[in-house]
């Protein structure tokens, strides 16, 4: 029944004003096409949400992680197109190909600037969220992983075989393995293994022309490509085989808190001539923030030491306070726990409850904006002062930023390795975020976020100035989202995130998707 409604549809003409453009638009064409493909009624009503069905706002909402794109003026999509079979992915790309929609691919939706599911023109979202499957085989520890898993589903799905396995990807649960995978993927494994992407091992991809490709067929130089070289920009990743790491049954994590009172800048100012060094064993981390201040009434900032040591806490005291005695590290600070109960620990999330790890839903969703840095040279005191000065200010009640120490395995690969080239000599990367829960603050928060990049330029790396791609800002630089984009253009934001790489992506897009169908405001152009 729902087939004959969708396929008799009028051929409707929407009418969209575009900036200040009118655009006649064949909107039921795109439904039309679309639903003659998949052709089965009863799936037709599970995969296709049009504005008009009850649930769209639900399956849209479910996944916006960032409620700044989740307004009554944020554009949205003409439909969701949520696929249960590959044939549904191939279906979406070749109808909004062939009806003038851009596609906006969606996993985990933790885009920070939901370029995963907003656009400025007529667009559907294809939600990989029935794409959840996680196999793991211990025997040859590795995985396959479908990209609408979260990394928290992966986490629970080695977890629950085996406790001596585990995958360095990031701290957060709920980010999904599509757009985590497509641009790195750094957590608290790190130092010892390097990023996500450099434990991919094959992949399934829809390219452009709807060809379903795995490895050897699409080849080395497009399998480099999207191991860290952007989402939405090379085609439609379905699943992703990982090797997994071994890890001890049981690590040790810590927290040592310190505000301004407390010495935080002196200790922030050693920590960073030595985290980087450590070894491999122990990942670091500070995590920079107002809080209230002893003394009623009064506020200061605090850095959070925090930690991981793959292995017990009688091996981590002594090498702490060997190597970093000004921490002051003692034995009430430090937790033994599985691997997994870590993630848990560093997501603030109650240990116990491993379960949670299933749970996309479990963090709260506010409006956010962030940036990041890479720190080559260490900071002077004076500068570091200045920088956790700011967050005094009113417009950073609920800022926060997370300082992670390289080194280690990350020192060890060639920066031209994979796409992320942000490796060896790096000290730390710096993801600086500022949220705001009512929308009248958006512009002082993000203009204090501004502000404190400015402050950064004299202390974080230069020529390029360099940013994690998956941590994407708008604000480094957009492509032209309707017609050409020159190399000059994308250049301005390409050279930050991927350095010389950028080159070979554009190189590599422009032989795979010629025409640009997979695109947004930062994937790689074509010549
Ligand atoms: P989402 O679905 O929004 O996709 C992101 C981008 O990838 C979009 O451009 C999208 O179109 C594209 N894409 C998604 N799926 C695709 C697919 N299957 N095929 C092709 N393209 C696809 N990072 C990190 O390294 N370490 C960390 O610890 C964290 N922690 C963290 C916490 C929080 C709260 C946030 C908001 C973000 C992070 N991140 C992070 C950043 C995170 O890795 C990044 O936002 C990822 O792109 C999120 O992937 P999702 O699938 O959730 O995003």
């Amino acid at each position: 029944m729902k087939f004959l409604q969708l396929s008799v549809l009028p051929l409707l003409i929407v009418i969209l004003s575009l900036n200040g453009a009118t655009l006649a638009h064949p909107y039921g064409d795109f439904l039309h096409c679309l639903s003659l493909r998949i052709s089965n009624s009863s799936t037709i009503s599970k995969v296709i949400y049009t504005q008009n069905n009850p649930s769209y706002s639900s399956v849209l909402n479910a996944s916006i992680h960032n409620a700044r794109f989740s307004t009554a003026t944020t554009p949205k999509p003409y439909a969701i197109i949520t696929p249960r079979k590959t044939s549904h992915v191939q279906s979406t790309i070749y109808c909004s190909d062939n009806h003038g929609f851009q596609l906006r691919i969606r996993s985990g939706g933790h885009d920070v600037e939901g370029v995963s599911y907003v656009s400025q023109v007529p667009f559907v979202i294809l939600d990989l969220v029935n794409f959840r499957e996680v196999k793991v085989d211990t025997e040859n520890e590795v995985a396959w992983v479908q990209s609408g898993a979260t990394t928290g589903e992966l986490y629970y799905g080695i977890a629950s075989k085996t406790q001596t396995l585990g995958f360095p990807a990031g701290i957060c649960h709920t980010i999904g393995i599509g757009g985590h995978l497509s641009g790195g993927g750094f957590g608290v494994l790190g130092r010892k293994y390097g990023l996500a992407v450099d434990h991919v091992i094959d992949a399934k991809l829809v390219d452009a022309n709807g060809r379903v490709l795995r490895r050897k067929s699409m080849g080395e130089d497009l399998f480099w490509a999207i191991r860290g070289g952007g989402g939405n920009t090379f085609g439609v990743v379905l699943a992703w085989k990982v090797k997994l790491v071994p890890v001890p049954p049981v690590v040790t994590v810590f927290t040592v808190n310190k505000n301004l009172e407390q010495n935080a800048t002196k200790i922030f100012h050693r920590w960073q001539y030595i985290a980087h060094k450590l070894p491999k064993d122990l990942f670091t981390t500070v995590w920079v923030m107002k809080v209230n201040s002893s003394q009623v009434g009064k506020k200061t900032v605090q850095a959070g030491f925090r930690g991981m040591f793959l292995g017990g806490v009688d091996e981590l005291l002594p090498l702490i306070q060997h190597e970093f005695p000004e921490l002051g590290l003692a034995k009430e600070n430090c937790t033994q726990m599985s691997w997994v109960q870590s993630i848990l620990y560093f997501g603030g999330l109650p240990i116990q409850t491993v379960d949670i790890l299933l749970n996309r839903h479990a963090l709260p969703v506010s409006s956010l904006k962030a940036k990041t840095d890479f720190v080559r040279e260490p900071m002077s005191e004076t500068g570091i002062e200045g920088f956790m000065n700011m967050f005094l200010e009113e417009e950073a009640d609920f800022a926060i930023t997370m300082i992670e120490a390289f080194g280690g395995r990350m020192d060890e690969i060639r920066e031209n390795e994979l796409p992320y080239p942000h490796r060896a000599g790096i000290l730390f990367e710096s993801s600086y975020f500022v949220q705001w829960t009512n929308e009248a603050d958006a512009g002082l928060c993000i203009n204090w976020i501004r502000r404190l990049y400015s402050y950064m330029a004299s202390y974080a790396s230069k020529s390029p100035r360099e940013a994690y791609y998956n941590y994407k800002d708008l604000d480094l630089g957009t492509n032209n989202i309707i017609g050409y984009t020159s190399y000059e253009q994308a250049s301005v934001w390409g050279l930050k995130y991927f350095k010389n790489n950028f080159k070979r992506l554009v190189q590599i897009k422009t032989k795979v998707d010629p025409m640009n169908f997979f695109r947004n405001e930062q994937s790689i152009p074509p010549l």
